[in-house]
C-alpha cells in the first residue's frame, strides 16, 4: 500500500478539499482507499460526516478516532487500540480526526528526541500513527491511503509524516505559499534524514514505517485567488512555482525549470470551482457526483463532468507517481 501526505505549512491552501475529493476518485477508479485525518482541526471528518454522525462518533466507547485508538498508549495504560474506521462507502475508510490530538505534540516532542536513546516506547509513540493508518487498511484491504494534515510545522506532523511514503505539496498562486516552500522543503529533508537515523537506532521486533516522505509533487490550486488583483499577479507567482519547487523542496538550485505546462513535478492545477464547493460541503459529496437534487441544476451539470475530468486526470497523475497500482479499465 502507498501512504500520501498532503502538506504545506501554508494554510487554507486546499489540502482538505484534495484528500477528499481524491479518496472519492480513486474509489471511482477502482481502488480502496484510507483517509486519514491527522489535523486535530478535524475538517476531514466533517467533510465526510454530518454532526449527528460525528455526535454518535463521540457518544460510542469505540476506539473510533485516530486519538481515541493512541489514548491508552499515551496515557500508559496498555497498547495501541485498533481503530475502527467510519464507512462513508463501501470502498472508503475514514480513520477520523479529533480535537484531542493537539494533546499528543509535547508526547511526540519528546519521543521524538528519545529515539536516538534507543527506547521502546518512544518508537511505539512516533509508529502509533501508521499503525492505525496500517489497521484502517487492513479493515478494507485498501490499496492506498491519503493523509490531511494541518498547517504547521509541528511535532505531530512530523510523526505524522513518517507513516508517509509519499508527500503532495498544495500550492496557492501567491507570495506565501511559493515563499512557503522555501520552510517546507528543507524541513521535509530534515525530518526524512532524522528519521532514517531514528529507525536505525530502532529495536528489533518493534514496527517501524519506513517514512519515505519522498516528494511527489504539486498541486497548483487557484481558488486563492482574490479577485482584486490583477490577473498578472497571479501569473507570476504561478509561474514561479517549477522552479520554487525544485529548488526548495528538490534541493536542485540553478538548473533550468521548465514552464509550469512543462513540469513534470505540477501534477495538476485545479480551478475555482465556487458554488460547486459549497453544495458539495453541504451534500457531504464530492463536487464531481453531484447531482441536480443536490442544487447543480442547468449549467452546473457541465461544471460537474468538467471537475470530474480535472479529478481523474489528477489522481491518474499521483497514482502514477507514487506506484499506486490500477486496476485495468
Ligand atoms: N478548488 C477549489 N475551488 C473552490 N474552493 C476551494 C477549492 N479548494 C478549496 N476550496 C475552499 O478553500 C477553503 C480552504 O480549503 P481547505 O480547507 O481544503 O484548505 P486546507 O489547506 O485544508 O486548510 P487548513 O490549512 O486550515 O487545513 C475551503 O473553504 C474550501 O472549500
Ligand atoms: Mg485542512
Amino acid at each position: 500500500m502507498r501512504t500520501i501526505a498532503f502538506f504545506n505549512n501554508k494554510g487554507g491552501v486546499g489540502k482538505t478539499s484534495l484528500v477528499f475529493h481524491l479518496a472519492w476518485m480513486f474509489r471511482e477508479l477502482r481502488l480502496r482507499v484510507v483517509a486519514a485525518d491527522l489535523d486535530p482541526q478535524a475538517n476531514l471528518t466533517s467533510f465526510f460526516l454530518d454532526e449527528d454522525e460525528i455526535e454518535r462518533l463521540w457518544d460510542s466507547d469505540e476506539p473510533n478516532t485516530v486519538w481515541r485508538a493512541i489514548r491508552p498508549l499515551y496515557e500508559g495504560e496498555g497498547g495501541l487500540q485498533t481503530v475502527v474506521p467510519q464507512r462513508p462507502d463501501d470502498s472508503i475508510a475514514l480513520v477520523a480526526g479529533d480535537l484531542e490530538l493537539s494533546r499528543y505534540e509535547d508526547e511526540l516532542s519528546r519521543a521524538w528526541a528519545e529515539c536516538t536513546d534507543e527506547k521502546r516506547r518512544a518508537f511505539l509513540v512516533i509508529a502509533a500513527f501508521a499503525q492505525v493508518i496500517r489497521q484502517a487498511a487492513e479493515h478494507i484491504g485498501a490499496e492506498v491511503a491519503l493523509v490531511d494534515l494541518g498547517p504547521n510545522l509541528g511535532s505531530l506532523n512530523r510523526a505524522a509524516l513518517t507513516a508517509c511514503d509519499h508527500v503532495v505539496l498544495p500550492l496557492g498562486p501567491d507570495l506565501f505559499s511559493i515563499q512557503g516552500l522555501r520552510n517546507v522543503g528543507p524541513t521535509l529533508r530534515t525530518w526524512r534524514d532524522q528519521w532514517a537515523e531514528r529507525r536505525r537506532r530502532a529495536p528489533s521486533k518493534v514496527f517501524v514505517p519506513e517514512g519515505g516522505m519522498a516528494p511527489a509533487g504539486y498541486v497548483m490550486m487557484r481558488h486563492a485567488i482574490r479577485l482584486d488583483r490583477p490577473v498578472r499577479a497571479y501569473e507570476r507567482w504561478m509561474a514561479l512555482a517549477p522552479e520554487a519547487y525544485r529548488e526548495a523542496v528538490l534541493d536542485k538550485p540553478g538548473e533550468p525549470s521548465p514552464s509550469i505546462e512543462q513540469d513534470p513535478d505540477c501534477l495538476g492545477r485545479l480551478k475555482d470551482y465556487r458554488s460547486l464547493m459549497a453544495m458539495a460541503q453541504e451534500a457531504r459529496k464530492p463536487m464531481f457526483l453531484l447531482k441536480p437534487a443536490d442544487g447543480a441544476i442547468g449549467g452546473h451539470q457541465a461544471a460537474v463532468s468538467e471537475c470530474y475530468a480535472d479529478f481523474r486526470a489528477l489522481a491518474l497523475a499521483i497514482a502514477r507517481r507514487c506506484g499506486v497500482p490500477l486496476p485495468n479499465p
